[in-house]
């Protein structure tokens, strides 16, 4: 067993690492399609004002269970119960997060493998391997099987080396990677036909809009999916900080960078959707409406590379490759919930039970994999729609009614010994006890 846990090695790290978590297909593909479908800036402007709002008081509950309880999500929300029902209370939200980011890790691989293989492509492009990029480019099982495995083994390569050496030290290197590339991209795009138009249509928000009930559930879902909250994760990440960092500025950052990650994705794909609409690419219906929601990063966006003409192979790879290092990062995190807990309560190394968690993941992505039609959907509503709101509002009622205030008062000042006198601490609690509950409650109600 174990003994040793690890920490984050600095507030820089922690940072990337959570932000990686963070930040993932949610951001840069989700948001901008949500943006797209939800009548542009309207659904920016809810998106903002609910992840402040609302996620990051959530962001906050489960980062703070974690650094109080400094063990795997079901041992630290356990240590704050006083009962036996609470304490299984605290089982079924903790080990619900386990399963429900294993089950996402089972989806998301698929994805990543899909985003893999588009980045590959471009390569086997320009070294004229034309076998290669035919099979690269055509869907088909194998290709799938192979690449979803290929992204399975590098997330457990990286947990497998624990906290410092592994989840730190490779968010501190794709993080910077993926903003670099994304920046890169828009300049480009920005000098495109189009562009403009595109801006427009993300920046100027229609107001009328903004209150219609669909449009804010959809932004509160995309924002809690963004943010990684109901998965046990952010618990998890939440042990890893020291208790001598300040847990509401570190929340503060952490939520600072998913929305601006998000925000500046939708710079690049809102407007390289109306410059792809320049170029001849069929996007929205005669209604509006965009014509291929969920699968349009793999059919407009390629077009537009195509239209390129030969620098189309090189925006390509860098913005396929863009999306493999935000699902990378990501991915690694939902793999440590569960292999934490494996580690701390079953007395198996880390190294063995990342390898085992990897195997039963890798099964259930080849379940999905195997019956796509019933599955793939079916997995995807039961993890974001319906099991990380709830178990989401859960960490909040967790800490709004069954944490001792003056308990979480100190927990909360390691770090941070002004928070009684901040803004902070007179809203927060408050909020986590009501409004938190209720709005996500909400968001859950209407999903059914
Ligand atoms: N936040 C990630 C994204 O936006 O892509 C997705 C995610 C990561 C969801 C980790 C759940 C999780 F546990």
């Amino acid at each position: 067993m174990s003994n040793v846990r690890g920490e984050f090695s600095s507030r820089f790290g922690f940072i990337m690492a959570a932000a990686g978590s963070a930040v993932g297909l949610g951001n840069i593909w989700g948001f901008p399609t949500q943006t797209a479908s939800n009548g542009g800036a309207a659904f920016v402007l809810a998106y903002l004002v609910l992840a402040f709002c609302l996620a990051y008081p959530a962001l906050m509950a489960e980062l703070v269970i974690g650094r109080h309880g400094q063990a795997n999500a079901v041992s630290s929300l356990q240590k704050l119960t006083t009962s036996p029902w609470q304490k299984k209370f605290a089982f079924f939200v903790g080990f619900g997060g386990i399963i429900c980011a294993g089950l996402i890790l089972s989806f998301y691989a698929i994805v990543a493998g899909w985003m893999f293989s588009a980045t590959i492509e471009p390569i086997t492009a320009i070294t004229s391997m034309d076998n290669a990029t035919l099979w690269l480019s055509e869907q088909s099982l194998t290709r799938d099987i192979i690449f979803t495995g290929l992204f399975i083994v590098l997330t457990v390569l990286i947990i497998s080396k624990g906290v410092e050496n592994g989840i730190e030290k490779w968010s501190k290197r794709l993080m910077p990677a993926l903003l670099g590339i994304l920046f890169a991209l828009i300049a480009y795009v920005m000098t495109q036909e189009g562009a403009v138009t595109g801006l427009k249509a993300y920046l100027v928000p229609d107001f009328s809009s903004i209150l219609n009930p669909e449009l804010l559930v959809n932004a509160l879902g995309q924002a809690f999916f963004s943010l990684s909250l109901g998965t046990s994760v952010m618990i998890i990440y939440g042990s890893y900080i020291s208790k001598r960092e300040n847990l509401v500025s570190l929340g503060a950052f952490v939520t600072l960078i998913d929305v601006f990650i998000a925000f500046v994705a939708g710079l690049l794909i809102i407007p390289a959707m109306y410059v792809a609409q320049a170029q001849g690419v069929e996007i929205f219906a005669a209604d509006g409406s965009l014509l291929s929601e969920d699968t349009l990063v793999f059919q407009v966006l390629p077009a537009l590379f195509d239209s390129m003409g030969d620098i189309g192979l090189f925006v390509g790879f860098a913005f396929f490759a863009l999306m493999s290092i935000a699902a990378l990062t990501s991915s690694i995190s939902m793999l440590e919930a569960p292999v934490s807990y494996a580690v701390e309560k079953f007395a198996l190394g880390r190294v063995q039970a990342t390898w085992i968690i990897g195997a039963l993941v890798s099964l259930v992505s080849l379940t999905i994999l195997l019956n796509f039609a019933a599955l793939f959907g079916f997995v995807v509503s039961i993890t974001t729609k319906f099991g990380q709101p709830l178990l989401g509002m859960l960490c909040c009622v967790f800490v709004g009614w069954l944490w001792h205030r003056g308990k979480l008062l100190k927990e909360i000042s390691e770090g941070c010994e002004q928070v009684e006198h901040t803004v902070f601490w007179k809203i927060w609690p408050w909020y986590i006890r009501f409004v938190c509950p209720v709005a996500i409650a909400a968001v859950f109600l209407n999903s059914l």
